[in-house]
């Protein structure tokens, strides 16, 4: 079975090719880093644009790298949710249309289910049950994952994500956007123990975060020290302590409450190298192991979505497009918990938090 995937939610237009029992067959990313960058965050209306300008040629182009037409597709699957509203529609609109006029279903996938089973496509041995950590720029979240569609929230974050920490620190600091991997370059060169900054809800005893604690310990610090090229390297370093061992705390605790051995990461802040050897280490004295999806599908791809409608395929087939006469819709707020296990049909509850 081969699915298209392609991802609109935010500012990357994603697009690849999997196959069952082949993984992925090419995939095509184009990033409007450069487009958002003077504007210090994502512009939706320039998103939604730009989507529409390279999702067609990025769709041509991945099928050419797998040496497969059109008509070689089984399922065009697509962002429904959660995103930007208009970024979405773009994805949809040429999922839906492509999969019409093969006369092939249109697979909408949730973008957080997307990110929470890409470590199956390096592992596809890995078993359920396990802990995921999901770490973007929108989400920070623990989830128990039993199974395809089968997830519970066990903590959240109760303000900002952690990879938003990391964006406004990155923008604090001078280091530009998107935050993530510049404050992770920069703390390379920091000097260890130079700053001390708040662990925030490290030892609450639940699982949730909250990192806006941390971003003003940062813009109070960077306030008081007006920091040179090394200074910033400094604060990064202990910025990215900071995060790490709140995640690390959480994480621990989350595989000590469930009793479970593996701890999945994904999403964008799963590609911070710092991270993974300290979680690898936290899990290893636990007799846990944690698994990544590779670096390059950390970040937002049109991979992870192809994986999780193919993976919703093959457990029993999903109601797919909503109706009969071509209608869809997306949903740019969409709780993960209300997804329901494929084949039992789509869940009232499947439905936009409002
Ligand atoms: O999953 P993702 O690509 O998009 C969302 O769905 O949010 O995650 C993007 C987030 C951004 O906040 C970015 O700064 C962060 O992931 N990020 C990182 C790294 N690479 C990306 N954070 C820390 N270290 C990195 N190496
Ligand atoms: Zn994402």
């Amino acid at each position: 079975m081969r699915v298209l995937g392609i991802e609109t939610s935010c500012d990357e237009t994603g697009v690849a090719l999997v196959e069952s029992g082949r993984g992925v067959l090419a995939h095509a990313l184009h990033s409007q880093v450069d487009l958002h960058e003077a504007y210090g965050g994502v512009v939706p209306e320039l998103a939604s644009r730009d989507h529409v300008r390279r999702l067609l040629p990025l769709t041509r182009q991945v099928l050419a790298q797998a040496g497969l037409a059109p008509t070689d597709l089984d399922a065009v699957a697509y962002t429904r949710g959660p995103g930007l509203a208009g970024a979405l529609l773009v994805g949809a609109s040429v999922a839906e249309s492509l999969a019409w006029t093969l006369r092939i279903p249109a697979l909408p996938v949730h973008h957080l289910e997307g990110h929470l089973l890409s470590p199956l496509l390096a592992e596809p041995g890995l078993g359920f049950p396990f802990v995921a950590l999901l770490v973007s720029g929108g989400h920070t979240q623990l989830m128990r994952v039993d199974a395809v569609g089968a997830y519970s929230l066990l903590g959240d974050t109760l303000d900002d994500a952690a990879g938003e920490a990391f964006d406004k620190t990155a923008k604090l600091l001078g280091l530009g956007y998107p935050g993530g991997p510049a404050v992770a370059r920069a703390a390379l060169g920091g000097r260890p123990g130079q700053h001390r900054l708040p662990r925030p809800m490290a030892a609450s005893g639940d699982l949730d975060f909250s990192f806006s604690g941390l971003k003003t310990a940062v813009a109070t610090l960077v306030a008081r020290v007006r920091p040179d090229a090394q200074g910033i390297a400094d604060i990064a370093h202990a910025f990215q302590e900071a995060v790490t061992d709140v995640l690390v705390a959480k994480c621990t605790g989350a595989l000590r409450a469930t009793g479970l051995t593996t701890l999945v990461v994904a999403g964008g802040v799963g590609a911070n190298r710092r991270l993974r050897e300290r979680l690898d280490a936290a899990c290893a004295g636990l007799g846990a192991r944690a698994a990544y999806p590779p670096v390059e599908l950390c970040t937002d791809n049109g991979a992870m979505i192809a994986w999780a409608g193919l993976l919703r395929l093959e457990a029993g087939g999903d109601p797919a497009s909503d109706t009969a006469d071509g209608a869809f819709t997306v949903l740019p707020r969409w709780p993960l918990e209300g997804l329901s296990p494929p084949g039992r049909g789509r869940a009232a509850d499947d439905q936009p938090a409002g």
